[in-house]
């Protein structure tokens, strides 16, 4: 008998059982970050990570590429998981350090088909294996572990600062999940992006250009598109804001007057009065000496770190040790 669709199984389901919750939220409307990366979305994250005022994405290549000969030291030989499917450009240095032999098995875990296939015919070749694993990040490591060698380390790549998406508490329960699918001496190679001036960070997340607006609003499109919704995009106005209490970057929608939308695909009707904002994304930012603490909670330890100094970011080298 074929499956009922439930939210559990149907992605336009859960999408609107998620929209729903959000936007009837009684204190601060809210909009789950992970759907700002449709197929226009992701384009736009891209744009993103060349603009002058965004350093992280460039920030993170030029830590890797100090990182390699460290990491391919202690990894040389690995089988190597990235969570997200990586873009050539980055993942190249970490994969040709690691490459011993004649080749090297390298499994990008991602939802997206697309965005795996992109990043396969980018690495696929100078003795790269690529295995794509089109998965939730959790159950691609399974996945991946599954594919290790006898005695062959697993190395688990979390780039670019998308553990700050997670609020910090999440964050230690998810990098703890990661740690329980990996064997102790296992590694995991996690990019944070630091605390820095307020002023870099705001520009940062509201370009002169628009780009980063124009993700932000995208949200409310992808909406109308895939939920029928009847959202102005013109009556709503990005906002990047930070919030001292959490150190983090928020990205709000803001309602420039009372206006009421109509989304029938979630079988919504919802109300914002002038002033009152959706908010879409949180970018936590780290202080270097909360990430060995961060370590230890999640059951790895703190092996070494690297610092871009023109962008204050960290990539850290964590191993895994024997515990829970
Ligand atoms: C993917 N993630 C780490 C980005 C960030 O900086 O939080 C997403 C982003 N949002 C706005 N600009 C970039």
């Amino acid at each position: 008998m074929p499956a009922r669709a439930s939210p559990a199984n149907d992605p336009l389901m859960t999408f609107a059982s998620d929209v729903t919750l959000g936007l009837t939220r009684e204190k601060q409307k809210e909009l789950p970050s992970k759907y700002l990366y449709d197929e226009l979305g992701s384009v736009l994250f891209e744009a993103i990570t060349l603009l002058p005022e965004y350093g992280l994405t460039r920030a993170d290549e030029r830590v890797i590429r100090r990182s390699a000969p460290e990491t391919g030291r202690c990894f040389g030989g690995a089988l190597i998981a990235e969570l997200g499917s990586g873009s050539g450009k980055k993942t190249r240095h970490i994969l040709n350090a690691c490459l011993r032999g004649p080749s090297l098995t390298y499994a990008p875990i991602d939802l997206s088909a697309t965005a795996l296939a992109v990043c396969a015919g980018q690495l696929d070749n100078g003795g790269i294996e690529v295995h794509p694993i089109a998965a939730s990040y959790l159950d691609g490591i399974g996945r991946a572990a599954a594919l290790r060698q006898r005695k062959q380390k697993l190395l688990v790549l979390f780039l670019g600062s998308t553990i700050g998406n997670f609020d910090r508490k999440g964050a230690v329960e998810f990098l703890r999940k990661i740690g329980s699918c990996l064997l102790p001496g296992d590694g995991l190679l996690l990019g944070t992006d630091l605390e820095k001036p307020i002023p870099k960070m705001l520009v940062a997340y509201d370009d002169p250009t628009g780009v980063t607006a124009a993700f932000n609003l995208n949200l409310l499109g992808r909406i109308n598109r895939e939920l029928g919704g009847d959202f102005d995009l013109r009556m709503f106005q990005h906002e990047a804001r930070y919030n001292a209490e959490h150190r983090r970057i928020e990205m709000h929608l803001r309602s420039k007057a009372d206006q009421a939308v109509t989304i029938p695909g979630a079988q919504l009707r919802v109300s914002f009065v002038c002033g009152e904002t959706i908010w879409t994304e949180a970018s936590h930012k780290f202080a270097l000496a909360e990430l060995p603490r961060m370590a230890a909670e999640a059951g790895f330890v703190h092996q070494q770190h690297w610092i871009d100094e023109e962008w204050p970011f960290a990539e850290s080298l964590w191993v895994r040790v024997a515990g829970p």
